[in-house]
């Protein structure tokens, strides 16, 4: 089986104001004198972008943004289009988070909507799932999982999904130091691929990347990426320090 590249990336969720982002992210370009086995990128809040590309353009780090709005331009007040991501430098955009389904309402059918914005302007959405603690306790994890991989992705063909990159985050596992083991997260990867060969075809099922997201640290990423279904991760809290990013990242 190919190996697809890996995927390291930060979301550093509502986190940092101009200076502390700038200072972070030119102290990640000088710690990553080496281009990493992984492809690197970080997301800041929206009002860092900019400042943030300035210091990563010359760089092997990407930019994303943590969220958009899926209407194209409009009289939506506070809101972010993909085009304006775009022109700010963005190559990534995360749809779905958990911290937004639970704190601004998101639906999946919102989520695809984003999904729809996100490609159609040329943004690789980085689509997050995940069941809460309850959910997997009552083993509803997968039907759980079914539900925001189907809806999410409804009425995407397969040409469209190709760079779509897919982040596993067990709510129960994000920010709680409680990382899910490797064969939890191995075990789910591989339920989610097999998911996506059977809707969108075995090309694409084994080109995807799916991310492992909740509790990453230096200390158990290579364990997670030894699992031949993780195929990289997203970082929140581990991500806003720059020596403990670019640890992860040389994993
Ligand atoms: P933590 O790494 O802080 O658990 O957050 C994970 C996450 O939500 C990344 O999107």
């Amino acid at each position: 089986m190919t190996k697809r590249k890996p995927l390291i990336a930060g979301n550093w969720k509502m986190y940092k104001n101009i200076p502390e982002a700038v200072g972070t992210a030119r102290e990640m370009v000088k710690l990553l004198k080496e281009p990493p086995n992984a492809e690197v990128m970080i997301a800041p809040g929206c009002v860092l972008l900019n400042a943030v590309m300035r210091e990563i353009e010359k760089s092997c780090i990407s930019l994303g943004a943590q969220d958009l709005f899926w209407e194209k331009e409009g009289a939506y007040t506070g809101a972010i289009s993909a085009s304006m991501l775009v022109s700010a430098g963005c190559k990534y955009v995360i749809i779905g988070h958990s911290e937004r389904r639970q704190y601004f309402a998101e639906t999946d059918r919102n989520v695809n909507l984003k999904i729809r914005a996100a490609i159609d302007s040329g943004l690789v959405p980085i689509l997050c799932v995940g069941e809460t603690e309850i959910q997997r306790e009552s083993e509803e994890t997968f039907s759980i999982l079914d539900k925001q991989i189907q809806m999410g992705l409804k009425d995407f063909s397969c040409d469209e999904l190709d760079k779509l990159v897919v982040a596993y985050e067990p709510i129960w596992a994000i920010g709680t130091g409680k990382t899910a083991t490797s064969r939890q997260a191995q075990d789910v990867h591989e339920y989610l691929r097999n998911a996506l060969e059977n809707t969108f075809g075995n090309s694409l099922a084994k080109n995807i990347r799916i991310l492992y997201g909740g509790s990453v640290k230096p200390e158990n990423i290579a364990e997670l990426m030894a699992m031949p279904d993780v195929d990289g991760a997203l970082v929140g809290g581990a991500s806003l320090n720059a020596d403990t990013f670019i640890r992860i990242v040389s994993f």
